[in-house]
């Protein structure tokens, strides 16, 4: 579904991403682990198009390598990004509207969805976006991602900051999203969750891809063990 060839990328002289080549297919859980400052939140993007970035970037096919990004959303690939950025002064339901503005058809019953998935959104219609918890705005984000109707989420360290009750709702959300046909790209420092969940990731490490495996591979593989599992 999603291909990547020797993807490189930089902030003025400073490069970030360097020959990065993964692959994604339909309906998988793929993350990208690795320390902080790696590069896994300008890898998405460079994807979804927020940066400029040199190599291949293709979806189903197509190359969308540089395309603005409205017209990556349009082809199916939604960002949830870093830090969550939801809409403070809205409510629940206005922040979820403004994720499905491109699929007003669909708005009710991707809006059953999400509050199905995320049965506290359910309960926090009306609550501003800016009053709710760390958990519960990330639990918004994602939402909002989902209303845009996506092939291919791209969730951006979804469980950053997150308590261990709320870090646990929103990895199984993950995989219930996944299971209702959602591809989703994860990249993550909670390298033992995220694992755990995904079919097959990738360690990146200083902009470079250094390992790759299934989830199961990579939670048995000794330097894994060593530089991210305290084992
Ligand atoms: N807007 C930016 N301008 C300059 N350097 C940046 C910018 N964003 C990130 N960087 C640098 O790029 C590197 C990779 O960052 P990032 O992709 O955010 O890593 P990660 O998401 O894995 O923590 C880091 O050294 C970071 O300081
Ligand atoms: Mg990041």
């Amino acid at each position: 579904m999603l291909t990547i060839e020797n993807l490189n990328a930089s902030y003025g002289e400073m490069q970030v991403l360097r020959n990065i080549s993964l692959a994604i297919s339909a309906r998988e859980i793929v993350s990208v682990v690795g320390s902080n400052g790696a590069g896994k939140s300008t890898m998405l993007k460079a994807i979804s198009g927020i940066i400029k970035s040199s190599g291949t970037i293709s979806f189903n096919g197509a190359p969308v390598s540089n395309l603005p990004p409205h017209l990556i959303v349009q082809r199916g690939i939604v960002h949830v990004p870093e830090g969550r950025k939801i809409f403070s002064e809205m409510t629940v339901v206005e922040n979820l509207m403004m994720g499905g503005y491109l699929h007003q058809k669909e708005i009710k019953k991707n809006m059953e969805r999400v509050l199905t998935i995320f049965p506290r959104l359910a309960e926090r219609k009306k609550q501003l976006g800016g009053t709710m918890s760390g958990g519960e705005q990330q639990m918004l984000a994602i939402g909002r991602g989902l209303m845009g109707n996506p092939k291919l989420l791209l969730l951006d360290e979804p469980s950053l900051g997150l308590s261990p009750l709320f870090t646990d709702v929103v990895f199984s959300a993950i995989g219930e999203i996944n299971t209702l046909g959602v591809t989703v790209l994860l990249v993550e420092q909670n390298v033992y969750q995220s694992l755990k969940i995904s079919h097959r990731a990738y360690v990146i490490e200083t902009g470079s891809i250094v390992l790759t495996g299934t989830g199961s591979e990579l939670l048995n593989n000794q330097k894994v063990k060593t530089a991210f599992l305290g084992m």
